[in-house]
């Protein structure tokens, strides 16, 4: 094997952070190298070093036989780097063939016309194995076809090395096996791959060795096949976390806070459930099954055409989120980026911007008072920031990720929806999430718990509804979690009468 890419002692210092802390790792030809660590770890940072979208203070990158002290982003692109950010870069309203050939030089050969590029861009689909049409409008793509345009706009300009950040985070689980599958094609090509993960399975699947990162700190390189879960999480968090789904010392009461009957959206949903006092609620389905959407009419985002809802055995009108706040409804949402955060704005202002009016007396905001509840989510949630002022866009995802967490957590809602809330989180605070919800459940709190993760739901939940085509098919009690079971009511098998 050889080495294609090499960092030597990367430095990259931010105001109050040292993203990136004398940093030295190489890449060998051919391989799938995963890096991994806690949110805020630096891999971003690392790899949009080599990307060129920012200069480190110090160090140097050697691409092949070439050494620079920083890249530019077409500098990278012509030695043979491709980087996929957590953030796609696609423009939404062009075609796929359009983003796929735009920057595209081909050797200093622009192309002609649509026809040229429709033929090259369907060319590198072919090869890549894709079907996908080179005309369609990216915005009509689903997140996974995005994600592998992506992958052909790399690929058309004959990258080497291809890099992705948490490529997975938002793919269903059927568009995440096509993506593992492609990154084997992709290895089988000689192209090297450096993939970043907080998923562990797929991290053991598809990488032949991992780079631990923690704090800024490169901190080992390990073998995929001499390593263990357990010998990961421990090299990521820095100590021994234990059980990854922490037992659950309550039960959930009889007392039903929030009834949905049948609830019909735009689509054809038609969902009916009882959410009792203190119980996790987990949502299962395939991603498309209409989950997020039920959250959104409950929580008055999105408008219902039919159905009702009773809190606490009384009727409600949701249109609109502040009646669902005043209701004690709060919704992690989904979608960080559009509903979720402010990113312009501090940690200090977003955390209590939706209990503002606990928090003043009508005139003033008591700002000591939420300074201390910032204080305090800052500090359960572990979110990593040099202080509470600091902008969220300057955040880590995962960090501003907790920032959405703690957002609603403030607000004291004693019914919480949780849309994947822990889509982007590391496993250290995967498991302080999890912590949190066992202390909401058990001060008589409610969680209607929706993720993609099976074994989150199964570590978490004290019953499971399955949603398939915008459709309850099934309620499993703990005692009968099964994996085989709940995938197939999820994928419209219903439970025999
Ligand atoms: N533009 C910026 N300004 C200030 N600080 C920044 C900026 N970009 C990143 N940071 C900080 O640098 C550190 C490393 O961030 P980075 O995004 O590399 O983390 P990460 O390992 O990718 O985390 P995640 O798993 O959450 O995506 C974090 O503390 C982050 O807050
Ligand atoms: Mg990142």
């Amino acid at each position: 094997m050889s080495t294609i890419l090499k960092l030597d002692n990367i430095t990259k210092l931010y105001p109050g952070v040292t993203a990136l802390d004398d940093v030295s790792l190489s890449f060998e030809q051919g391989e799938v190298h995963a890096i991994m660590g806690e949110n805020g770890a630096g891999k971003s940072t690392l790899i949009k070093t080599i990307g060129g979208a920012i200069q480190p203070n110090s160090g140097t990158i050697t691409i092949g036989e070439n050494s620079f002290d920083h890249l530019t982003p077409s500098l990278s692109s012509e030695n043979g780097i491709g980087v996929i950010y957590q953030e796609f870069n696609l423009v939404p309203s062009l075609s796929v063939s359009e983003n796929v050939c735009l920057g595209n030089k081909l050797g200093h050969k622009f192309y002609k016309d649509r026809k040229q590029m429709n033929t090259e861009t369907r060319k590198v689909l072919e090869e890549l194995g894709l079907d996908i049409d080179p005309d369609m409008m990216v915005s009509l793509l689903s997140t996974g076809q995005q994600q592998m345009v992506e992958i052909a706009k790399s690929m058309i300009k004959n990258c080497k090395v291809l890099i992705m950040d948490e490529p997975t985070a938002s793919l269903s689980s059927a568009e995440t096996e096509n993506l593992l599958k492609m990154v084997n094609t992709l290895k089988q090509k000689g192209v090297t791959i450096l993939y970043i993960s907080h998923r562990l399975e797929e991290v053991f699947e598809i990488s032949d060795r991992i780079s631990i990162m923690r704090d800024g700190h490169y901190i080992k390189t390990v073998n995929t096949k001499d390593t263990s879960r357990r010998e990961l999480i421990k090299l990521m968090v820095g100590r021994d976390i234990g059980d990854e789904y922490p037992k659950r010392q309550t039960k959930p009461e009889k007392e039903v806070v929030l009834e949905v009957k049948g609830l019909y959206g735009q689509g054809d949903e038609n969902v009916s459930f009882q959410l009792h006092k203190g119980e996790v609620l987990g949502v299962a389905g395939l991603v498309g099954a209409g989950r997020t959407e039920m959250a959104k009419m409950i929580y008055g985002y999105l408008k219902k055409d039919k159905g009702e809802i009773y809190v606490r055995g009384e009727k409600k009108d949701i249109r609109i989120p502040a009646e669902a706040i005043a209701s004690g409804i709060g919704l992690i949402p989904e979608d960080r980026k559009r509903e979720g955060a402010f990113l312009e704005y501090g940690i200090d202002w977003n955390i209590p911007i939706m209990m503002i009016k606990k928090a003043s007396n009508g005139l003033f905001v008591n700002r000591k008072k939420t300074a201390e509840i910032v204080d305090k989510y800052i500090k359960e949630l572990s979110i990593a920031t040099p202080s509470a002022q600091q902008l969220v866009r300057n955040l880590s995802g995962g960090n501003q990720q907790k920032v959405v967490v703690a957002k609603t957590l403030a607000t004291e809602a004693d019914i919480l929806i949780m849309d994947e809330p822990t889509r982007g989180i590391d496993v250290g605070a995967k498991q302080e999430i999890y912590n949190l919800i066992n202390d909401l459940v058990a001060q008589g709190k409610s969680v209607l718990m929706i993720s993609s993760e099976m074994e989150e739901l199964m570590g978490m939940a004290d019953r499971i509804m399955v949603f398939y085509e915008g459709e309850v098919t099934g309620f499993v009690d703990r005692q009968h979690f099964e994996q085989n079971h709940i995938m197939a009511l999820a994928s419209g098998i219903r439970e025999a009468a």
